[in-house]
């Protein structure tokens, strides 16, 4: 099939954009559900990023375009679309404008090669495009952690998803070339490098998730803050040893052991562990993830086994919100290709789809 190339912004809107910045996904190493509970999270950029052109409207209303999906909306200043990317956009706008930054409507084009619904954060890096955007455009003085701040509160009042602050702040502090180990809760964070002789490898399960509003994802959450209630601290953070949570009721105790042994993977991730004993805090993510804090499924389990016995892995997890999505490994310098391809057969051999995404 041809497809037609997609039009520019000078062809959606008829003038040149004034504006242009982007934003890339993220994949998370290790400190998975972690975040809402002010914990720890070791995040690397992706080389997929979002682009976003920006100019000022002509009328009253708001114009965007979505390349990829080849769809236009336009709004009044005040009137939230109902779904879509166009939620996860005027709501970024809406919030510097209560803010206090006065917001023209805008003409806004948006194309991206984060893959949706996969766990990359493709939603994070349309956020913090789009603020970098329109920080640019209006010269606004607002930094790139405020900008991570802002595009949670954009996912969380406007897309419905309850979620932490990983996902902007690695969009909006991470490369590609390191790790961003933060803490959640006071947002210190260091840079630091890959484990020596490593590189990342990712590949798609081909199952798709979608976390928004009445998933998994929300339920987890909410049973996190039982617990930390139940045990009566701020936040799963605080308890550092897993017995402490013998005491909840199920599944409480299950998800706040996963929180809690998380954490401490982080914690021993970041000491500068050899790619060998980060492989292995890996697996045991995944295992983690999969029995006691159920937001694995069949389909990425299978991806994750291939990996985990193939030679030149040190350790491989599902990684991002879950219930489907994409797989992270880390495997030795220069390999990573070749791994995906021996991986990939064997995987798509037993009825998937799935596909290697970094290295791109
Ligand atoms: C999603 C959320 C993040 C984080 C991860 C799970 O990506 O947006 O805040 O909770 O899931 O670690």
């Amino acid at each position: 099939m041809i497809r037609n190339a997609m039009p520019n912004f000078q062809q959606i809107f008829g003038t040149d954009p004034e504006a242009q910045a982007s934003a890339p996904g993220r994949v998370n190493l290790l400190g998975e559900h972690t975040d809402y509970n002010d914990g720890f999270v070791l995040p690397t950029a992706i080389p997929q990023r979002t682009i976003v052109q920006l100019g000022f409207s002509q009328d009253a209303q708001h114009h965007f375009y979505a390349a990829d999906l080849d769809e236009r909306v336009s709004i009044l200043a005040d009137n939230p679309p109902s779904s879509g990317f166009a939620s996860y956009v005027f709501g970024c706008i809406q919030l510097l404008q209560t803010a206090g930054y006065p917001i023209p409507p805008l003409n806004l084009y948006i194309k991206s090669s984060v893959p949706i619904g996969v766990g990359l954060s493709s939603s994070a890096a349309m956020e913090v495009a789009t603020l970098r955007g329109v920080r640019l455009l209006l010269n606004l003085p607002i930094d790139d952690v405020r900008i991570a701040q802002v595009g949670q509160q954009a996912e969380i009042q406007y897309a419905g998803l309850n979620c932490g602050i990983m996902d902007q702040m690695a969009s909006s502090l991470a490369d590609t070339d390191s790790m961003l180990f933060l803490d959640t809760r006071t947002l210190e964070r260091r840079v630091l490098p890959f484990p020596q002789g490593a590189e990342i490898l990712v590949l798609d399960s081909g199952v798709h998730h979608a976390l928004a509003a009445g998933s998994g994802y929300n339920q987890r959450r909410a049973e996190c803050e039982s617990a930390a209630r139940l045990l009566g601290v701020k936040a799963l953070r605080d308890i550092t040893t897993t017995q402490a949570t013998e005491t909840l009721p199920e599944p409480l105790w299950h998800r706040a052991r996963h929180v809690i042994s998380e954490n401490n993977r982080v914690l021993e991730a970041v000491k500068g562990v050899s790619a060998k004993r980060f492989g292995e805090l890996m697996n045991a993510s995944h295992a983690s993830q999969r029995d006691d804090y159920e937001v694995s499924v069949p389909a990425v389990d299978t991806l994750v086994a291939i990996l985990q016995e193939t030679p030149g892995v040190f350790g491989a997890r599902l990684t991002g919100g879950g219930f489907g999505g994409a797989s992270v490994a880390l495997v030795a310098s220069g390999q990573a290709k070749t791994i995906a391809q021996d991986v990939l057969e064997r995987y798509n051999s037993v009825g998937y789809a799935g596909r290697i995404l970094v290295p791109a």
